[in-house]
């Protein structure tokens, strides 16, 4: 347990010492922090100087990853052992980006195999010869699937908009007739293909969508035969596939030793390598591939995943920050926080150990964020200004694939500038001296000037890279799988369970027999429920 630990009195110590500390005066009394608190790897650099950190604290987090034996779990992930001990499996999704494996060769045979499956998809419908019920073209893609099913691809083709070939693809997850139905408003039901994407093939809200989207095939023609055109299936269960109407040859496969948020390497991503073409989609696995080897043989102190893991835990358990902000600069990576919560809040929002005894420190922050510049223009007020702490991520492409270069300068000054304001702040001297340059009365300065004091010394990093490639994409996404399996075994917690979502699903079931049974006097829930499911069939049409 993290308490256990003797570097966790050590940082104790280090917390308080640094809540007296200004990350400006850290800067002017160590002349090589600059250059010293940043690391390169895979295409990207880490900036974590402007974080509340100096060498002495830095080197306590390091003992404390030691004590925990990050180096031995990292050997133990890659290795395959069942570190997911609650479902007694391995969590191998290093393996699905892997070039070669002499460690899982059976399992990376079957990885092998599914990509030239996703191969021939990729070609097939960038090629134009895959045809729909009509004999038309292919044209459109959408993916069916919700959580890690959804959100790796849907944030993955999103970013790598500028790579796309002459396929769109689309995304639908919610259980929310809208979802699907505002999506297919704009398809032609004879040139679009789904692909029905689910670990278990057992999700409700995926199953639904998809049992709308092939009556909406079977409405515009198709009939059961030529429907098989229309559905591929990415799933652990095939044979529900199957049962559901998919040909076999169209179901990928997809194996329990893959969580579903960390399974966009897979088939899952099969959306995504249509959307970009088969060569860019061996890009984005190889970023990937590039940081899993950093994360596997970098020095603890020139390591980034497990850096920017010990920055979460630095300020979540002795700064109570009970946040962590991310804010890609990209308008691409628009999709990338909620990604990212999925990643880190399923992975990581856990009460007791892998164990199962309580933990008696806080566990993963809420993630949250969005892309810059929207956010300086909503919630940044609070990030300046407000009483609580946000540690903040900034990600940052130097580099636009756009033409208007020059307004790109403008997004990257903001993204430095963000950054920096965050650092500095400004104080009430600097304040009143900006109202009187202002032309301002000396009653109004004095009124107004307190309003005007940011504190500064909010704690930040820059991830910063040339452009926003596949390659870079993937270094980032396998970035922040590695932080957050680094985070888990620093709490000491699994990593690669959900069970905490179980119970909303069955009592989702309940309800909906209620809903649907129709019986008033069977609710026998709780006053709040029964009022809300009474209110609910006052609206209803009488059949
Ligand atoms: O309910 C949570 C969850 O199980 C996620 O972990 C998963 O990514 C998502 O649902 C979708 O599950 P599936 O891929 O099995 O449809």
């Amino acid at each position: 347990m993290l308490t256990d630990f003797s570097a966790f009195d050590e940082l104790k110590r280090a917390a308080r010492r640094l809540k007296q500390q200004d990350i400006s005066a850290l800067f002017a009394s160590d002349a090589q922090r600059a250059g010293d608190f940043v690391i390169e790897a895979a295409g990207l650099r880490l900036d974590y100087s402007k974080q509340l950190l100096d060498r002495d604290a830095r080197a306590s987090l390091l003992r404390l990853a030691q004590q925990a034996g990050i180096k031995e779990r990292t050997q133990a992930l890659y290795a395959g052992e069942h570190l997911n001990n609650t479902e007694d499996r391995p969590a191998l999704h290093t393996l699905l980006r892997a070039s070669e494996s002499s460690s899982q060769p059976q399992r990376f045979a079957q990885v092998s195999e599914v990509r030239s499956r996703m191969q021939v998809w990729s070609e097939r419908l960038n090629n134009g010869a895959h045809q729909g019920f009509s004999g038309r073209t292919i044209t459109d893609v959408v993916n069916i699937g919700i959580g890690g099913s959804d959100l790796g691809p849907r944030m993955v083709s999103t970013a790598l908009k500028p790579f796309w070939g002459r396929v769109a693809c689309h995304y639908v997850a919610n259980v929310d007739p809208q979802d699907l139905l505002s999506t297919l408003r704009h398809l032609n039901p004879e040139t679009t293909l789904f692909i029905i994407c689910s670990k278990s093939f057992a999700t409700q809200e995926t199953l639904s969508n998809a049992l709308a989207a092939r009556e909406w095939l079977l409405d515009a023609g198709a009939t059961s035969a030529t429907l098989q055109e229309h559905f591929v299936a990415v799933t652990t269960n095939i044979t529900a596939a199957v049962e559901f109407g998919i040909a076999a040859h169209n179901c990928l496969p997809l194996w329990d030793w893959v969580g579903g948020r960390y399974s966009v390497w897979s088939a899952v991503g099969l959306s995504c390598a249509i959307a970009v073409g088969w060569d860019q989609f061996c890009e984005f696995l190889h970023g990937a591939e590039n940081m899993d080897s950093h994360f596997a043989t970098a020095e603890p102190e020139q390591n980034m995943p497990l850096l920017m893991s010990l920055l979460e835990l630095w300020y979540c358990n002795f700064f109570a920050a009970g946040n962590h902000v991310v804010l890609p600069y990209d308008h691409s990576l628009t999709e990338l926080p909620a990604f990212l919560q999925q990643l880190t809040m399923e992975s990581n929002g856990k009460r007791v150990s892998a164990n199962g005894t309580d933990l008696s420190y806080s566990s993963a922050p809420i993630l949250w964020g969005s892309a810059g510049t929207m956010g300086q223009h909503s919630f940044h007020q609070l990030l300046h200004q407000g009483n609580r702490l946000c540690p903040v991520d900034f990600i940052l492409p130097l580099t636009t694939h756009t033409e208007l270069k020059q307004q790109h300068q403008q997004l990257v000054a903001n993204c430095l500038a963000q950054s920096r304001a965050m650092m500095i702040g400004r104080n009430l001297a600097q304040a009143k001296e900006f109202l009187r340059d202002q032309s301002m009365a000396p009653q109004q300065i004095d009124r107004l000037a307190a309003h005007l004091v940011l504190p500064g010394n909010r704690p930040n990093s820059v991830i910063s890279m040339k452009s926003l490639t596949p390659s870079t994409l993937g270094a980032v996404m396998a970035l922040y799988e590695h932080r957050t399996f680094c985070s888990g075994q620093l709490w000491g917690i699994n990593p690669f369970d959900q069970w905490g979502v179980e119970l909303g699903k069955e009592i989702g079931v309940e309800i909906l027999g209620q809903l649907t049974g129709g019986d008033a006097n069977a609710d026998n829930t709780d006053p709040s429920t029964v009022a809300l499911l009474k209110q609910w069939r006052t609206y209803q049409e009488p059949n």
